[in-house]
């Protein structure tokens, strides 16, 4: 069986839209802080790269988590595998995640940090596949929405593998 990775988004694509999603979060933060909390592992490159514009005060800490949603059970379970080094109660926090799919890992992180009292707590999502949501979440800040498709890239990984890649692509295996 051989894999194949099929440009979606080239690099340049990718990084200009990234640069406006910083400007668009520093002009709605004029005056203020941003706390950074980065999905591991996806969310890293794009976090990086997000954060290098932002113009207003950023800190950026680091958490990983997964979601098990039963569709027999109304409530999903939202496993903390690491969590953050430091409280983010008063802070403005915004959630840095690669891509939304069924939602559910979004929807029970956000209930959780809401509950730790942010000053506010926003959600900045690099890609969204809308056809493929099970919960609903609303993000504040979206890269790109993209088809119902397996991307890899840019983070995103397929059995840990391809994340290094520059641009966001779609996995074919044949
Ligand atoms: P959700 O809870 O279904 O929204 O799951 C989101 C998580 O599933 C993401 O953070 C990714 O780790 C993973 N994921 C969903 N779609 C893809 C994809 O197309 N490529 C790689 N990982 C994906
Ligand atoms: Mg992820």
């Amino acid at each position: 069986m051989s894999e194949q990775v099929r440009v979606l988004i080239p690099e340049e694509e990718l990084m200009e839209r990234i640069a406006r999603m910083g400007a668009q979060i520093s002009r709605d933060f004029q005056g203020e802080s941003v706390h950074l909390v980065c999905i591991l592992k996806g969310s890293v490159f794009f976090t990086c790269e997000l954060a290098k514009h932002i113009t207003v005060p950023v800190t950026i800490d680091f958490m990983c988590v997964s979601s098990y949603g039963r569709s027999t059970v109304s409530s999903g379970v939202l496993e903390i595998k690491q969590e953050l080094t430091e409280p983010i109660d008063g802070r403005n926090v915004i959630i840095i995640e690669d891509i939304i799919d069924t939602g559910r890992t979004l929807k029970y992180l956000l209930e959780d940090l809401a509950k730790r009292g942010p000053k506010t707590l926003r959600l900045c999502t690099m890609l969204d596949k809308p056809d493929r949501r099970v919960m609903q979440v609303d993000t504040d800040y979206t890269g790109f929405e993209i088809p119902d498709e397996f991307v890899v890239g840019y983070g995103l990984d397929y059995d840990q593998r391809y994340r290094n890649l520059p641009y966001v692509g779609i996995l074919s295996l044949d």
